[in-house]
């Protein structure tokens, strides 16, 4: 919204669409935090900051000026060495072997519109009046570090964006320890941590914990965002819930090693932090080097989570997400992954295609398998040249002839890894990441490829370059199946071994920069062992995520609910797949995982050739009816009704932006006998409008089904559902 500066106070303000966030520069330079909550019109900040003066155990960098200590001032970029004893946000190693860096202010440029981040992804205005920056200039005049805190506000959403830039202004190397995105101090600690936590197979489970007295933290060492801890969390504001209470979600759009915090100081006051993961990690800056940090982006809802996750979908949607697809409906996609695994062969292929055609897909995306002498996950990663014995006419002739049957065409890559048994390591040993002397650790037979090193990039480039332009492709999913390990790069001196993991995640980025523009209609989605870096950074360059390799439909409410937090349902891959479920072993109706996979952006993933009469004329008509609510699932505003992490019943809706029409999506894990009355209170519709519940012939008011709600039939049998459609009258 904007961004003013009162020179009488030295204090910004900075709007965004609900919220002020106030700071200031006191005491001849120290940027101190004021406040991040709902809009103020016009901030007085000495009301704020009232003199103190506290024990000798919080110093005072002015022996003149007892009530001044850095230990009890709330600020914007912490550091330490000069009487702030919580975390710093910034530590240096300077030419002297100190570490302090004491950072004071040195100028400032307010600017509408939104710089990129060199080198990183980030969220974007496309029009100046999108979105208004504002560059903090901060200096340590001894050691001639640089800082600049940016600080992004978007016009219409309640959002600000935060990241530094770090500047060597000296004559003598420094280096760099922790380098976080953004700090902030809140002069309170009632609030729950709110995280999405998790595994391979079961990732985003929402998990809260009340903030105490110490330290929350969540973190990545796995050289991947990684499914144990998505980069988010919220503060939410006692007993404040989906549809109420104050919540600030925090989220970093960086895929790599990351960390955030939640420190409760000796006043109270809570210190939060969130930024690269400091654990195996510096980075040499050389005189008139800098160093970006990743952006964090800061939602405040007045309204809970519900409202918190709307802002993040909305910013995600058209400030993050790029491209051709980002606009557009995503194709309903059938992959031979739980279809085939390894085992197919051209005629297998084609004739999944052609029943796929039958029952309205519109894509076919062929998986693991067809290059190298891939017939497990033993091999030939490395190796991206077609394998002739399953196909032997070629990509291209397999496309053609999938086109031909009206699907278009789709393959999988796996580019970050090598196996040993390749090719590609055979003449390139050292292209892995590895520690020379020590044995690799391997994960799925694999190791990973140093891609923090241009040849290492530039040859796997060119090599899925090629395949690309060989045959009519028109999406790729990008894989990654394993983490980190013996993190060595024999392209970098000792003193920079710990930048590898770091220069690994610039050099994806621009792997995937480069292959997405070069080919602007392929669309893109990427996994890493289903969701295991599902995460802002990924999706600035590829629109859609495998949310999880765990299909199974009951376990999708939970996967699916918790990725909704923060992320856009039009990222999140859903599919369909056999029962008894490849993961979980569980047998749900087909109708369920039909409903639960529409959640998302729909696909399949069976043998689809192989189907009774019945349970094809049930696909068709889930195609259909997608194909009908899809531009509402993928473009409209998504609000969670139940929470499969508090009982037996899980709910959600979409509604179009105009309010008009709406669907409902019911779920009932286990049949209880002689269950109680279920009501479902509908969310985010037009009070004012009367809706028929489509099918049911029946209308109510928008204000009855929000406030009273709708009394649900009463269900039989394990694993049910219930998806209804409304239409405004
Ligand atoms: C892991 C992915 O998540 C699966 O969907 C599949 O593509 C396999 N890798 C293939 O190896």
């Amino acid at each position: 919204m904007s961004i003013t500066f009162d020179p009488g106070d030295k204090s910004f303000h900075l709007k965004s669409k609900g919220s002020s966030y106030v700071l200031q520069n006191v005491k001849n330079g120290h940027i101190a935090h004021i406040y991040y909550d709902k809009v103020v019109r016009k901030f007085n900040c000495e009301e704020v900051l009232k003199p103190i003066e506290r024990p000798s155990f919080s110093p005072n960098p002015d022996p003149k000026d007892m009530t001044f200590s850095l230990d009890t001032l709330p600020r914007e970029y912490p550091t330490f060495g000069n009487s702030d004893f919580r975390r710093p946000a910034l530590e240096i190693t300077n030419p002297d072997g100190s570490s302090l860096a004491d950072l004071k202010y040195l100028s400032h440029i307010i600017s509408k519109g939104k710089p990129k981040l060199l080198g990183l992804p980030a969220t974007y205005s496309e029009k100046d009046d999108e979105a208004t920056t504002l560059e903090l200039k901060l200096q340590d005049s001894t050691s001639k570090l640089d800082v600049s805190l940016f600080y992004s506000t978007f016009e219409n959403l309640d959002v600000i964006t935060r990241w530094a830039v770090i500047k060597n202004n000296s004559d003598k190397p420094m280096e760099i320890n922790n380098a976080q995105s953004f700090s902030m101090d809140f002069n309170h600690c009632d609030f729950d941590f709110m995280h999405l936590n998790g595994y391979w197979a079961r990732e985003r489970h929402v998990v809260k914990t009340p903030l105490g007295k110490g330290n929350l933290s969540i973190e990545s060492r796995r050289g991947a965002s990684g499914h144990h801890q998505n980069p988010f969390f919220a503060l939410m504001s006692k007993n404040s819930d989906e549809d109420s209470g104050n919540v600030y979600g925090f989220n970093l759009v960086y895929s790599g090693n990351f960390t955030a915090h939640a420190d409760v100081d000796q006043y109270n006051n809570t210190r939060v932090s969130m930024g690269i993961n400091p654990f195996e990690f510096s980075w040499q800056l050389k005189p008139g080097e800098s160093f970006t940090t990743p952006e964090a982006v800061m939602v405040h809802s007045e309204k809970g989570l519900g409202e918190m996750s709307r802002t993040f979908h909305e910013l995600y949607r058209k400030h993050l997400i790029r491209g051709n697809f980002r606009d557009s409906l995503r194709p309903i996609l059938i992959n031979n992954w739980e279809a085939t695994y390894f085992d197919f062969n051209k005629e297998k292929i084609e004739k999944l295609a052609k029943s796929s055609k039958e029952l309205g897909i519109e894509l076919f995306v062929l998986d693991d398998g067809w290059f190298g002498k891939r017939d497990n996950d033993k091999s030939s990663l490395g190796d991206w040249d077609v394998n002739l014995k399953k196909l032997p006419e070629g990509l291209k002739a397999l496309g053609d002839g999938i086109n031909k049957e009206g699907l278009k065409f789709g393959l999988w890559f796996e580019p970050e890894m090598i196996s040993r048994d390749s090719a590609l390591y055979r003449e390139h040993p050292d292209w892995c990441l590895h520690i020379p002397g020590r044995s690799k650790s391997e994960g799925r037979s694999q190791l990973v490829l140093d891609i923090s090193r241009k040849e290492v990039r530039d040859y796997i480039l060119w090599k899925i370059e090629n395949i690309l332009s060989s045959a009519p492709i028109e999406y790729v999913k990008w894989d990654m199946n394993r983490n980190m390990t013996e993190v060595g790069s024999s392209s970098l001196p000792p003193a920079r071994q710990k930048e590898t993991t770091h220069r690994y995640i610039l050099g994806l980025y621009e792997m995937m920069e480069k292959l997405t523009t070069k080919f602007p209609n392929i669309l893109f989605e990427s996994c890493a062992g289903g969701g295991g870096r599902f995460d802002p950074g990924i999706l600035h360059y590829m629109p859609q995520t495998w949310t999880s390799d765990d299909t199974d439909a009951i376990e999708r409410l939970k996967i699916q609910y918790g990725t909704s937090m923060v992320y856009p349902p039009i990222a999140m891959g859903a599919h369909v797949s056999a029962v008894p479920n490849h993961q979980v072993d569980r047998t749900t109706p087909l109708e369920t995982r039909g409903h639960v996979a529409m959640g998302g952006n729909l696909g399949y993933e069976l043998d689809v050739s192989n189907l009774t009469t019945q349970e094809k004329e049930d696909i068709k008509n889930q195609i259909k009816l997608y194909k009908e609510i899809r531009p509402l699932v993928q473009f409209g505003d998504f609000y969670r009704l139940k929470s499969p992490f508090e009982g037996n019943e899980t709910g959600w809706m979409f509604v179009s932006k105009d309010k008009k029409d709406a669907v409902v999506s019911y779920f009932k894990t286990m049949a209880e006998p002689n269950p109680p009355q279920s009501t479902l209170k509908l969310k985010g519709l037009d009070e004012n409008t009367d809706y028929t519940i489509v099918d049911r012939n029946v209308t109510l008011g928008g204000d009855m089904l929000m406030n009273s709600g709708i009394t649900l039939p009463t269900i039989n049998g394990d694993f049910k559902s219930i998806l209804f459609k409304l239409k405004a009258q």
